[in-house]
Order: C-alpha cells, then sequence, then structure tokens
C-alpha cells in the first residue's frame, strides 16, 4: 500500500482523479484541500461507490506557504503508507478578479497557486518519498504559444520570476491569462529540473508534465450560464484554448494512469498532453531556463542556501524518507 496525494481533490479533474485512484487496489489517497467541508463531502461521495477505500484529508491552502509547511509536516508524521505518488493538481485562474490579488507571502495569487506553492511542496516531500515515487505537475496547453491560438494572443513571459511573483517591472501589465500561462510553463520547467537533479542523484523517482485539454466541466465553467456553456464546448473554443476538449473521466483516466500504469514505471521528464506523450514549448525545454526558474524560485519560497528553514534536496535525501509505514 503506497499514499498519493493528489492537491485541489475535491472538485473537477483533482476529484475525478482521487475517484479513480480510490478504486485502484493498493492506493491510499491523500485529498490535499484548502476547504475541510468540501474535502469531507468528497471523500463522502467516493465512499458511496467505493466503500472501502482507503481515503484522508489534510488542510493544505497554496495561497499560504506556510500552510504549505504545515501540511509537509503534518503529512511527515502521519501513520499512513509511504509515499508513492504526488499529483500537483489544484489550479486556475480568477477572472472575475477586478485588479490583482496578492497572498499573505505578498505574491500575486495565480503565480502563487500555479506554481510556487506547489514548487515548495514539492520539494519539502521529495525527500520522504519511496523509491518508484511518481510525481506529476499539471501544467496547460497555454504554456506553449505554438500550441494553442490563445497562447499566441497570451504569451507566456519567461523572465524574473521576482517581477512576476509581485506583478510588477517587466510582469506589472501581463493580462490574468498571461500570468496563468506563465506559472504553468514554469511548473514544466521546475519539473524538467527536477527530474534532472534526481537522476543526478540516482533516485529511483520520476517526474511529468501534464496537461489536460480543455475540460469545460470543471468549477470554473460549472457557474456558467447555458450559452457560456455551449461556447465553452464549441469546436471553435477548444481549438482557440487548447489541443483537445475531455470530460473530467477521460482526464482523470490519463493522469491517473501516468500513476499507476506499469508502461510509465521508467517514463521522466516528459509531457503529456491528455493520453499522448508530446513535446512541451520550445522554451520549456531549455535547461539552463529551466536552471534560473529552480534557483529563483527557491529564493521566493525560503528554500535558499542561507535560510535556516531550508531542505535543500540532497540533504532531504541523505536523512531518507522518515514517513511512517
Ligand atoms: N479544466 C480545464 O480545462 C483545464 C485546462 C488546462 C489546465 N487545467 C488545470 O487542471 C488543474 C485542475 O483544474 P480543474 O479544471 O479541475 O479546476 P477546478 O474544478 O476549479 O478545481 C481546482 C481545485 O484547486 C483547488 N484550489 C484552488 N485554489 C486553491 C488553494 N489556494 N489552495 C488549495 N487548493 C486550491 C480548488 O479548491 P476549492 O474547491 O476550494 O476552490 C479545487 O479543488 C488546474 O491546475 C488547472 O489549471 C485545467
Amino acid at each position: 500500500m503506497r499514499t498519493v496525494i493528489i492537491t485541489g481533490a475535491n472538485a473537477g479533474i483533482g476529484y475525478a482523479t482521487a475517484r479513480f485512484l480510490a478504486a485502484q487496489s493498493g492506493w491510499h489517497v491523500l485529498l490535499a484541500c484548502r476547504n475541510e467541508s468540501k474535502a469531507e463531502a468528497a471523500i463522502d461521495a467516493i465512499r458511496q461507490t467505493r466503500r472501502h477505500s482507503q481515503l484522508s484529508f489534510v488542510p493544505l491552502d497554496l495561497f499560504s506557504l506556510a500552510s504549505v509547511r504545515r501540511f509537509a509536516a503534518v503529512v511527515s508524521e502521519m501513520a499512513i503508507p509511504p509515499l508513492g505518488g504526488l499529483i500537483l493538481n489544484a489550479g486556475g485562474i480568477n477572472m472575475t478578479a477586478k485588479s490583482l490579488v496578492f497572498t499573505e507571502d505578498g505574491f500575486e495569487q495565480t503565480f502563487q497557486l500555479n506554481f510556487l506553492g506547489h514548487f515548495l511542496l514539492a520539494n519539502l516531500l521529495v525527500g520522504h518519498m519511496i523509491a518508484g515515487t511518481r510525481i506529476i505537475f499539471v501544467s496547460s496547453d497555454l504554456h506553449d504559444p505554438a500550441a494553442t491560438k490563445m497562447g499566441k494572443i497570451m504569451t507566456p513571459r519567461f523572465g524574473s520570476m521576482e517581477d512576476l511573483a509581485r506583478a510588477i517591472g517587466t510582469a506589472a501589465k501581463l493580462r490574468p491569462m498571461a500570468r496563468y500561462a506563465t506559472a504553468k510553463l514554469y511548473a514544466i520547467m521546475a519539473a524538467y529540473e527536477l527530474d534532472r537533479q534526481l537522476r543526478a542523484a540516482h533516485k529511483a523517482i520520476t517526474v511529468n508534465s501534464w496537461s489536460p485539454g480543455v475540460v469545460p466541466t470543471t468549477q470554473a465553467g460549472r457557474d456558467m450560464s447555458p450559452v457560456m456553456k455551449r461556447i465553452i464546448t464549441s469546436s471553435w473554443f477548444v481549438s482557440f484554448m487548447g489541443s483537445h476538449l475531455s470530460t473530467e473521466e477521460e482526464a482523470a483516466l490519463a493522469l491517473g494512469n501516468l500513476l499507476i500504469s506499469l508502461r510509465y514505471s521508467e517514463v521522466s521528464g516528459k509531457y503529456f498532453d491528455g493520453f499522448n506523450q508530446i513535446p512541451s514549448s520550445v522554451e520549456s525545454r531549455d535547461p539552463a531556463k529551466a536552471r534560473q526558474v529552480w534557483e529563483q524560485a527557491q529564493v521566493l519560497a525560503g528554500l535558499a542556501a542561507e535560510d535556516p528553514r531550508s531542505v535543500p534536496l540532497n540533504s532531504a535525501f541523505s536523512h531518507g524518507h522518515n514517513m511512517p509505514r
């Protein structure tokens, strides 16, 4: 029995994936969500049809780096099966906000939710992972300006992460969708860099990233008017925004299989779009830029070497994993 952590598992793709994995034998599914009642409702709903599934909940609010640290500390003390999977799924974009919103850490919300919070979480948990663990960063087709029409308009902007995080300087005037696309680009680059570091340290942990295509039924689309719903499921909209249309169940199958299928046990440092392994954007595959992303994010997340709270990747490994069996 192994534990898989899924962030944002109470709704949308995360919930469908939790449901899919709860039906597989050998997995304890830990829902990492910011809202306890939504998480408990999700667990109850899954248990209705999968009575004997192993499920638990630990609070995680990605808008707070302190919450991310608390989550990692709580999980490392829990008497649960060892950590064998991490699905960094929570994310989205607040299109209705009239102005930029900042987290308690002083970072723009879209950036922290779609990139920095998960970056910190992966760093804090990696030392607790057993051999064979699979880490999956959930990204978006929009990270690649060549892949969608929207991507050509709302192009991700690789550059100073400090500027993006604080919405200043070169990133002061970015549109919400471009902020989201940039955060999703950074998530893929961090996944590549983490894969390179793990391979250099001879760790049997795989790291991949994955995009779902367009899944219009998740939370963002749920409250839309019938007319808007028709628009966002039209082939025109789908080809504008992404690679393909997907149901939540199809997305869960594609994402869940990346975690459990034998086919992917040795696959690492790759990018998947739905069920297909494809090249991610040209920029995302630049190792020097990915290294810069990693180093800038370490500073912003308080993981830089001079920070006493820091758990550098290599020292985390040398302590081995202390996840209770
Ligand atoms: N749907 C698509 O077409 C699409 C396309 C490309 C990429 N994606 C990506 O796929 C992932 C899942 O999206 P989805 O469509 O399933 O979205 P969703 O239905 O809106 O679910 C998002 C999940 O993230 C959680 N979340 C939001 N803010 C959080 C925070 N501060 N801390 C912790 N959890 C938080 C939400 O919790 P609450 O319920 O508490 O808000 C919810 O559980 C996201 O990363 C998204 O960017 C989706």
